[in-house]
């Protein structure tokens, strides 16, 4: 078993060290903090610039991956007025929040790792099927431990003319990542082999057969916005809460993203592609 800094913390963030309030569900996204000074604005903004990119409809059938405790799915309702979303997460405490608190436009939570539900979406499989308008996945696709099969399994669940909305970490093909950052990533399992520049990203993308590929660069104002948010927050914490192994790794995300920011050998990335109609 690999060996954490932070043990005793599992899987995930603590989103009650992030944010006061979390009705009717908690964000635990690095947020987008272009218009706002505020954790749940900033989320809800990283989630809805996505959505408005891939043009959500309120009668699509959508599929979000890696979507945490359903705050997107919540905002997919209010903002698009969407009425059927099917939802992905693995970690037992979103699953058990989602189905305690279950938002209207939910229909089918499936509780999985995204790797294995990408698995039973590879052919020759008779589960392929073309059922979604659009598949969206909030700040978590960089966890999938293939880009390859994220991109091949979300191609053959959508739709003709079907959209993929997602976010990425994208290598900057002048300036590298050092050893140690990658380290620091393979501690939050996440695995920086899988990290690509935004041409190589765009090219694999074609050649896999998407269409209308676009990316969008947002690297300031979710990298730089959320290490100063956790530089005002810990000043707002009680010092008990502050000495919680939780927040050491939250304060170690925020350190990273001010690292990566400042080196520049990393960028957030937004990208939309669609299935040809
Ligand atoms: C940064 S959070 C974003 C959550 C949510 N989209 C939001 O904006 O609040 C990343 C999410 O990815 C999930 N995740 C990480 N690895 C995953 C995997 N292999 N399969 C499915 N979900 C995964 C985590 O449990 C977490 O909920």
């Amino acid at each position: 078993m690999k060996k954490k800094p932070w043990p005793e913390v599992g899987e995930g963030i603590d989103y009650t060290l992030l944010q006061d309030e979390w009705i009717p569900a908690p964000w635990i996204n690095l947020g987008d903090w272009s218009e706002t000074e505020d954790y749940r604005y900033a989320c809800q903004q990283l989630a809805l610039r996505l959505g408005q990119f891939i043009g959500i409809k309120a009668r699509d059938c959508l599929l979000e991956l890696a979507c945490g405790y359903g705050a997107g799915l919540w905002l997919w309702q209010e903002a698009f007025g969407n009425q059927k979303c099917d939802a992905l997460e693995f970690r037992k405490e979103c699953v058990d929040y989602l189905e305690a608190n279950p938002p209207g436009n939910l229909d089918n939570l499936i509780a999985s790792k995204a790797e294995a539900f990408f698995a039973e979406h590879q052919p020759p499989s008779p589960s392929v099927e073309a059922c979604y308008d659009a598949i969206l996945c909030v700040d978590a696709a960089y966890h999938f431990s293939s880009i390859q099969d994220f991109l091949g399994a979300s191609l053959r669940m959508l739709k003709p003319g079907g959209r993929l909305g997602f976010h990425l970490f994208c290598l900057n093909s002048e300036k590298p990542l050092s050893p140690w950052i990658k380290k620091l990533f393979q501690q939050a399992d996440i695995d920086s082999k899988e990290f690509r520049t935004e041409e190589d990203l765009i090219q694999e993308m074609r050649q896999q057969g998407w269409q209308k590929v676009k990316v969008q660069d947002f690297t300031k104002p979710v990298f730089g916005g959320f290490a100063s948010f956790i530089g005002r927050r810990s000043k707002q914490l009680r010092l008990g809460l502050r000495w919680k192994p939780a927040w050491f790794k939250i304060l170690t995300t925020a350190w990273l993203c001010g690292k990566v920011l400042k080196e520049e050998s990393l960028k957030f990335m937004m990208v939309r592609a669609e299935r040809n109609a």
